[in-house]
């Protein structure tokens, strides 16, 4: 984990409420897909910098995807080409895929869509088949590009402006027994890895399901606590440093 300068290159809305940024590090890093940073909003007054999933690395252009929530993510839609912010990364553990795993079937949701990318376009040579749902097509965002890394993309949204009118746990749940995946991967609000963990149960499904969850951070480095989740043996996790990944049976959803 460093902590670092960044500049800011490109900052522009891609879909309603959602801005692609991508900064350019003072150093190298080295990053796992999954890890997540954490970046200044610009404005000294926001204390805390905010969390979000590394989308992709190329050299020293970090780029992720961010919704407009409250004050630090307007202020960082603010920000322009040659702004320099802090941001401390890679943070967490990332996504494990197994090199056993060739046929990995991909579910996110809203926000959850974004850090998914890192899988699809980083780990080469699998077959991915991307189950990706927004709230309508004005959020929609990034098919192009899971279209090219995939096997397959079935794009779902809640009042079926593009695709059908589902969810993607649904979908992927409804093609289960065809694309039989080695694993599956996962991150979106916890309504939906709530849905995909009761499914995968009721029909006793065994497949290996990792889920990145997103929990309130204070620090992101393991100090303050803010961010602990329930372990299905009772236990707690910090979802900074002991996730954001963790295996679905693990976890309290
Ligand atoms: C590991 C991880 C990865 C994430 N990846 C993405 C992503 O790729 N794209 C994206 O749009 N959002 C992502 N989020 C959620 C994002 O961090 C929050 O939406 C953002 O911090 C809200 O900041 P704000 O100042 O606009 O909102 P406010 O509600 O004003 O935030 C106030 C404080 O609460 C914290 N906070 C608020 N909501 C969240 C939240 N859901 N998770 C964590 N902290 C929160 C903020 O960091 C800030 O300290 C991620 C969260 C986590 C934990
Ligand atoms: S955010 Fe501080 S311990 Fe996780």
């Amino acid at each position: 984990m460093k902590e670092l300068t960044c500049t800011v290159k490109s900052n522009a809305q891609i879909a309603c409420g959602i801005f692609e940024m991508t900064v350019t590090l003072s150093d190298d890093v080295k990053v796992k897909c999954g890890q997540f940073l954490n970046i200044s909003t610009g404005n000294a007054a926001n204390l805390l910098k905010r969390p979000f999933g590394i989308m992709r690395i190329n050299g020293r252009d970090v780029t992720f995807c961010y919704q407009l929530k409250g004050e630090g993510t307007k202020t960082l839609s603010l920000a322009k080409p040659g702004q320099v912010l802090e941001v401390t990364l890679p943070l967490g553990n990332g996504f494990s895929i197994p090199e056993s795993a060739r046929k990995i079937a991909v579910v996110g949701g809203g926000v959850g869509v974004f850090p998914l990318l890192s899988v699809v376009e980083g780990v080469k040579d699998r077959d991915y088949y991307s189950y990706i749902g927004f709230r309508s097509e004005k959020y929609a965002c990034l098919l192009e590009d899971f279209k090219a890394s995939s096997k397959s993309l079935t794009v779902v949204t809640d009042d079926g402006s593009i695709g059908q009118k589902t969810n993607a746990v649904s979908a992927f749940v409804a093609d289960y027994e065809d694309i039989s995946p080695d694993l599956i991967i996962s991150c979106g609000p916890p309504v939906m890895l709530r849905a995909l963990k009761s499914c995968l149960k009721e029909r006793g499904i065994t497949t290996p399901c990792l889920v990145s969850l997103e929990e309130r951070m204070g620090c992101g480095i393991g100090a303050c606590l803010v961010c602990v989740c329930k372990k299905s043996d009772g236990s707690n996790a910090r979802v900074c440093k002991d996730g954001p990944v963790f295996n679905i049976d693990e976890v309290e959803l």
